[in-house]
């Protein structure tokens, strides 16, 4: 892996598009907080924009309220278990950095820490929240973003070896395994694994 570097907000968007399961972390006062989330959704490229449901009862609910910044830390599978963990328990009963072995740190922009173990963070301020349903919808407005430069470009590029966690359902989990460069149908036939840039 390699270093994290900054990148514009507008990016927030590409680390999102395979659809990992994040941990959020928030903060308030001198309470600080992860949770795990699968329900984010890139909103706008301009202004960079990603949406966050959040279920009234999580304490993470309470802290993005009352603190009104959150960031979306983005890692590997390898970290599942405490990606699994932080999806579980809920802060108000125990501090899941200590007990997920996850590590806090400062971030780019906000007082809301960034896990040491993330290799992309995308750093927001709370822009609205919308009441739709059992879960609110908190629309962040991307204040910075930073990812490993050997990971990303401007697309994930090593997804079959540095692979996501994408959630299936209940304790079960999936990584891409492949990623494919799509044609039109009059063009070449499809490639597997082509790091070349593409598209949108
Ligand atoms: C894989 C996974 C994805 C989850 N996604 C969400 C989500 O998008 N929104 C949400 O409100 N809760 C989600 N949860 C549930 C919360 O992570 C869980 O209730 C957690 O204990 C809340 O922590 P907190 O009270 O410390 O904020 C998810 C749980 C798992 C395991």
């Amino acid at each position: 892996m390699g270093r994290k570097e900054r990148r514009e907000p507008r990016l927030a968007a590409r680390l999102l598009e395979p659809g990992p399961v994040v941990l959020v972390t928030t903060h308030y006062r001198a309470q600080p907080n992860v949770m795990t989330a699968a329900w984010v959704i890139p909103l706008s490229l301009e202004p960079p924009r990603i949406g966050l449901a959040v279920h009234p009862s999580r304490l993470t609910h309470e802290l993005l309220t009352k603190g009104e910044f959150f960031t979306l830390n983005i890692v590997t599978i390898e970290y599942l278990p405490a990606l699994h963990l932080c999806g579980l328990l809920s802060g108000r009963d125990t501090d899941k950095f200590t007990r997920a072995q996850l590590h806090p740190t400062d971030a780019l922009e906000t007082d809301v820490p960034v896990l040491e173990e993330a290799i992309a963070q995308i750093e927001c301020g709370l822009a609205a929240r919308l009441s739709l349903g059992d879960h609110d919808l908190f629309v962040g407005e991307v204040l910075a973003v930073a990812a490993d430069s050997e990971l990303f470009g401007d697309r994930w590029l090593h997804l079959e070896e540095a692979p996501l966690a994408h959630h299936v359902g209940g304790e079960w989990y999936a990584a891409l395994a492949r990623v494919y460069r799509a044609r039109l149908p009059d063009e070449e036939e499809t490639e597997a694994e082509d790091h070349e840039a593409s598209g949108r």
